[in-house]
């Protein structure tokens, strides 16, 4: 009973067939598929049911989940009005988020049985995470909240389209919808990490998803876990041409501080993430945005990736998620303060087949403490 493992590393409390992380090799299965294979060509609601049901959907399994999430793009007045009272008092988006997701509570009585193998309050918050993220952004911009695409829309119905639509009105683009897709399934799932875990613990009690989800999203919230991309992109703008990325990028180092975007406590090699959102930001700034931001952070993380080898020798400081998902999202139109937001629509699939692994796992996660007091 002594022994005292900090922050739990290196404590393995369950099985899992939903993602395999191996920091050394730099690789991420997904429920069998190597993320480089899966995320640039699977749809978000394709990934949710891989994770589901350990399998891809076939065309009709895809249409009836797609039914279902569709039957529940709306929301219960009250959670309209929570939202607008949160951007009043200026809530922050997560907090808004939290707060909207817990009061989906009051659409449950009236949602019908889902067609698909997902259970109904996971489906519940899954189809109104967009409306949820897009009503956030757009009450604090003064503006109102739009109605979801309807069945007659070109860019089709998902969730990424939806959500590229109900922030600002504007039919996206097949490539747009492509790149967010990616950036979802990209982020969908990542073995034990804090907010899973959290979810995880609340389920093992045997209290209900709605909650167990709830409390992923105030874990995910927090710095450092899903708190953090928007830095890396600052230290884009901060440097601005390429020319300034040297002297900018050693000065932060001769502070001490950390270069944003880069290591990772995992990945020793290289994360795989980073490579797929950086295939998909460039095949993106290629069609749509901005060539000579894309330029520049290519040559930023170059710069940083010789500086941190000069800093740190042999340690392989790489480049990491965030670092690509910064240029990802500010390409797709997205402000900073939705970058987390939107990672928690993506994450919400993995949190649901979690859910589904611990409550068949039945026992309740319950670690123990060292007393040291009086
Ligand atoms: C992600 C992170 C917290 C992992 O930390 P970690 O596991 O302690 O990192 P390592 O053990 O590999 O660090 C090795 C050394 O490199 C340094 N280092 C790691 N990442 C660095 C970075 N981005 N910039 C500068 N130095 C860094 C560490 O300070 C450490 O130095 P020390 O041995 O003198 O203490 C860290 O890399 C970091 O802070 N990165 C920047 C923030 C970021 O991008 N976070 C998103 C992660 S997805």
């Amino acid at each position: 009973m002594s022994n005292i493992y900090p922050g739990l590393e290196g404590v393995v409390f369950a099985e899992t067939r939903l993602s395999h992380v191996d920091g050394q090799a730099g690789r991420l299965l997904l429920a069998g598929h190597p993320v480089e294979e899966l995320a640039p060509r699977a749809t978000f609601e394709e990934a949710a049911f891989l994770l589901q049901q350990g399998r891809l959907p076939d065309s009709q399994e895809l249409a009836s989940l797609q039914e279902d999430l569709e039957g529940r793009r709306s929301l219960p007045p009250i959670t309209m009005r929570l939202l607008e009272e949160a951007t009043a008092q200026g809530v922050p988006a997560m907090d808004a988020l939290r707060l909207a997701v817990d009061s989906l509570v009051l659409a449950l009585p009236a949602e019908k049985m889902p067609a698909s193998p997902f259970p109904l309050e996971g489906l519940a918050v899954l189809a109104r995470l967009p409306l949820l993220v897009a009503a956030t952004y757009r009450l604090g911009r003064g503006e109102r909240p739009l109605e979801p695409l309807s069945g007659e829309s070109t860019a089709g119905l998902s969730t990424a389209a939806q959500l590229l639509y109900l922030l600002d009105g504007k039919q996206p683009s097949a490539e747009r919808v492509r790149a967010l897709d990616t950036y979802l399934v990209t982020v969908c799932d990542h073995s034990s990490n804090a907010s899973t875990f959290t979810l995880r613990v609340i389920v093992s009690t045997r209290s209900d998803l709605l909650s167990a989800l709830v409390g992923a999203i105030g874990a995910l919230k927090g710095p450092l876990h899903g708190g953090a991309p928007g830095p890396a992109l600052e230290t884009v703008f901060e440097i601005g041409s390429a020319e300034r990325a040297e002297k900018v990028l050693r000065e932060k180092l001769a502070r001490g501080e950390r270069l944003m975007g880069f290591g990772h406590r995992v990945y020793k090699v290289y994360d795989p993430r980073a490579r797929v959102l950086a295939q998909a930001a460039e095949a993106l700034f290629a069609a749509d945005a901005d060539r000579e931001l894309y330029a520049l952070a290519r040559h930023v993380e170059a710069t940083a990736l010789r500086l941190l080898e000069e800093h740190k020798p042999g340690r392989n400081l790489q480049t990491n998620v965030e670092f690509y998902t910064a240029l990802l999202l500010h390409g797709l139109g997205l402000p900073t303060a939705l970058f987390t937001p939107v990672f928690a629509i993506g994450r919400t699939a993995g949190w649901i087949a979690h859910g589904r692994e611990q409550a068949a796992e039945g026992r309740l996660i319950r670690p123990s403490l060292k007393y040291v007091g009086p």
